[in-house]
């Protein structure tokens, strides 16, 4: 039998979005240290994956709009913070247009001089190793100098249609 010749459908934003957002993502917030200024740069990402293990690469992608991520890059080393159930108020702060994000935020710099959020469920210090354009987004894949886990259990932040939750295990 042969398949039958079809051809693709014209997909615009509202489908996409509309479809989309039932799939349900963690939170991420994505931090640096400015080198020469000494400022904090910091969006918020919940296309943040694990890509792979040997080696340890993870990725994110990036908005062409987004003006937090050029500077965050620019510092060659930045941080992952992957927020917790109870983050809702980071994820706002972070995720606003504007200077200074985290100037309200608790976080301690870490040993590779990025911004650790406290609170958050884990930290990944991170290298970007390759950004690429797909679409209207950047790809990036970076390499994980170093990640900790957050000591005792939490629950992550999750973004789904719209709003945020937790997660709750089936009975
Ligand atoms: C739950 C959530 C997920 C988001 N995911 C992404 C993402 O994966 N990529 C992205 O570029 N922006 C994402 N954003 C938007 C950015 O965090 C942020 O709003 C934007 O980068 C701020 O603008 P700026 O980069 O100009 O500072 C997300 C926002 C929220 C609240």
């Amino acid at each position: 039998m042969t398949a039958p010749v079809l051809e693709a459908r014209r997909i615009d934003s509202d489908t996409y979005r509309v479809v989309m957002r039932h799939l349900p993502t963690g939170v991420a917030a994505i931090c640096s240290t400015d080198p020469v200024a000494g400022t904090q740069n910091g969006m918020i990402v919940g296309t943040f994956a694990s890509l792979s293990m040997e080696p340890a690469l993870v990725t994110f992608s990036v908005m062409h709009s987004s003006t937090s991520w050029p500077r965050i890059a620019e510092a060659g080393q930045f941080s992952i913070s992957l927020l917790a159930e109870d983050q809702q108020q980071v994820c706002r702060a972070l995720s606003a247009k504007g200077e200074d994000k985290l100037g309200d935020v608790a976080w301690s710099e870490s040993a590779w001089g990025t911004p650790h959020i406290h609170g958050s469920l884990a930290w990944f210090d991170c290298r970007i190793e390759q950004q690429f354009t797909a679409g209207d987004h950047v790809v990036v894949i970076a390499s994980v100098l170093d990640m900790t886990p957050a000591e005792g259990a939490s629950a992550p932040l999750i973004f789904h249609g719209g709003r945020f939750g937790s997660f709750r295990e089936n009975a």
